[in-house]
């Protein structure tokens, strides 16, 4: 739906706009100057250790601001940190930015939340409690549903 842009403005908004998630920007009019944040696709393995958890999801942004995930916290880890995987390692950071209109995706093999200090072994079925902190949107609180240790949500088993 932004095919229509001028190739001049196509140019500009290109750079921004490469992370932008397939589909789900129904022109609903919305040109806020804040950001619209949702959370979808989010799942735990079923950890295989006592003491470390990993957790994907996706942030989406419907705005026209960026903002910038500063936090995870949840109820069943002492510390949540949030990494990025670069040429197979991965590295701690203390923020990831969610661009405007874009998307900020937690994945296996890329981003991804590290749950440490568990409180206890969650367990396929249940669901672990996540509160994200914005730098300026208000927090939002994710309820993520463990799978099974080998889920892969391209096939949902
Ligand atoms: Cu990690």
């Amino acid at each position: 739906m932004r095919r229509a842009l001028l190739p001049a403005a196509a140019l500009a908004g290109a750079l921004a706009l490469t992370s932008c998630g397939a589909g789900s920007d129904s022109g609903s009019g919305s040109d806020s100057s804040t950001a619209e944040l949702s959370v979808s696709a989010s799942y735990m393995p079923q950890p295989v250790s006592a003491d470390m958890a990993a957790g994907f999801l996706t942030i989406t942004n419907k705005g026209s601001t960026k903002d910038e995930l500063t936090s995870v916290t949840s109820n069943v880890a002492g510390e949540v940190t949030m990494h990025s995987t670069v040429g197979g390692a991965m590295e701690e950071k203390t923020g990831f930015a969610v661009p405007a209109h874009g998307q900020l995706v937690f994945k296996s093999g890329g981003n991804h939340l590290m749950f440490e200090k568990l409180k206890h072994k969650p367990a396929q079925g249940q669901k672990v409690t996540l509160k994200l902190t914005f730098a300026k949107s208000g927090p939002l609180t994710v309820e993520m549903p463990v799978k099974s240790a080998t889920y892969n949500p391209s096939t949902g088993h």
